[in-house]
């Protein structure tokens, strides 16, 4: 049995292969697949788009299919970006000028009032139609400046009060081993330790 990871992203593969690869025969992103369709995400939630993904791809194959879907949740924004996490203030625009952008969003609040999560989703489609989801979160704060080398995205405004650091400040097997995407994937592994 195969997995197909519906992404293109190189670093979401690599941690998939290291939970899922000794179990299955291959585990190959959509590309590797020979799979080249567009998928509309125009899911409200990140588990409707990672469905809609999981879904899509599932039908044109005859494989294991997951996707996943993730963003930042601000609290004091009324969940922005969330969904549109990577679309925010428009796919081009850099990390630094969006993180800065929700800095400046938040002048003026303090401490909880700046409760954020960053969620994933991960569902996963069988052959035979059966699906699993799972949905798990690192909760933080946003912080005042940017801080930390390593990550991406959001993860240099991201502060884990538990932690005393920014996520960007975590090593990557620390990260992982918190992360609300390190959660979701064992959690999948969880579910499918009798299927696979
Ligand atoms: P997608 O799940 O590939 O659609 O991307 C979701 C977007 O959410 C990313 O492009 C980032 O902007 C943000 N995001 C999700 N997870 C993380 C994380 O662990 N650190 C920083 N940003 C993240």
């Amino acid at each position: 049995m195969k997995i197909i990871f519906a992404t293109g992203n190189k670093d979401k593969i690599k941690e998939i292969r290291a939970i899922f690869g000794d179990r299955v025969e291959e585990v190959l992103t959509m590309k590797e697949a020979g799979i080249d369709i567009d998928i509309e995400e125009n899911g409200t939630t990140f588990l409707e788009n990672a469905l809609i993904k999981a879904r899509s791809v599932a039908a044109h194959c005859d494989a294991i299919v997951m996707a996943d879907d993730s963003g930042l949740v601000i609290d004091a924004l009324n969940g922005e970006p969330g969904v549109y996490s990577a679309r925010y203030l428009g796919r081009d625009t850099s990390y630094h000028e969006k993180n800065q952008n929700l800095i400046e969003r938040l002048a003026g609040k303090e401490g909880e009032e700046r409760s954020a999560r960053f969620v994933c989703a991960i569902a996963a489609v069988m052959p035979d139609g059966r699906e699993f989801t799972s949905e798990k979160t690192m909760e933080g704060q946003i912080g005042f400046e940017e801080k930390g080398e390593n990550g991406f995205g959001y993860d240099p405004i991201f502060f884990l009060p538990e932690y005393g650091k920014y996520s960007a400040e975590l090593a990557p097997e620390e990260k992982n081993r918190i992360s609300h995407r390190g959660k979701a994937l064992r959690d999948m592994e969880e579910q499918l330790k009798d299927v696979l």
